[in-house]
């Protein structure tokens, strides 16, 4: 596919990034986790002593974005801050409990926005977050939704969790998906909702292989 762009948008843990990556690989897409860099400024931010949980230094990461580099590798997905890969650090409670109050502040989207915007001029791509078909491509070939039960995205999670040596419990993992969603959606900039023309995904009864053959019988209808 040529300069294609898909946007895969939807709630924490609805398995948005695992079928997004194996559509772009099936596609020969590159493809750009965006939560990803939402996570790797959150990471930068708790490095920094930036955040606690009643204190947010806005001034100090509004002006640390000046020096701030930070890459994902669409083809490694590797995410590299300032040069350092912190692919594996970006996944710790510590960063997830905090990202969205990170992703709330007007100064990171839009940061992030015009790189977002940049990775999709050489070849299209597969991108998966929050606000992608309504903000950031609203004009997206492909636009999808992804929702599934609290309790089956927890319990996949812990699953992930677990597998990748992150200690982590059950009901920590459900607050903090409900967390996010929550602050996601009832953000005032570019909240998590559906785009009006993206195809809702329910993935709560699917495997991988189903939710992804539903997502390209809808492509190829298309
Ligand atoms: O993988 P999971 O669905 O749990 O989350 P993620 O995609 O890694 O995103 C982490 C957080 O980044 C979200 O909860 C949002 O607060 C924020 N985010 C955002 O605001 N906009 C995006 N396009 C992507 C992520």
């Amino acid at each position: 596919m040529d300069k294609v762009i898909i946007a895969i948008d939807g709630f924490a843990s609805t398995g948005k990034s695992t079928l997004a990556k194996k559509l772009s690989q099936h596609l020969g897409l590159p493809y750009v986790d965006s939560g990803a860099l939402f996570r790797g400024i959150t990471f930068w931010v708790l490095k920094n002593g930036w955040v606690s949980d009643d204190n947010l230094n806005e001034l100090a990461i509004e002006k640390g974005l000046d020096n701030l580099n930070i890459f994902f590798d669409s083809v490694t997905n590797i995410l590299s801050v300032n040069g350092i890969d912190v692919t594996e650090a970006i996944r710790s409670k510590e960063v997830s409990a905090q990202v969205s109050q990170i992703a709330k502040l007007s100064f990171v989207r839009s940061f992030l926005l015009n790189q977002q915007r940049q990775m999709s001029l050489r070849a299209g791509l597969v991108m998966d977050g929050r606000d992608i078909g309504t903000v950031v491509f609203p004009n997206a070939d492909f636009k999808f939704f992804f929702t599934a039960k609290p309790e089956v995205r927890a319990q996949r999670r812990l699953e992930e969790m677990e597998a990748s040596g992150h200690q982590a419990n059950f009901a920590d993992v459900l607050k903090n998906i409900l967390d996010r969603d929550r602050i996601d959606s009832q953000r005032k900039i570019s909240p998590l909702k559906k785009a009006a023309d993206a195809i809702e995904i329910n993935t709560s009864e699917l495997s991988l292989e189903q939710a992804f053959d539903l997502l390209i019988a809808k492509i190829n209808t298309k």
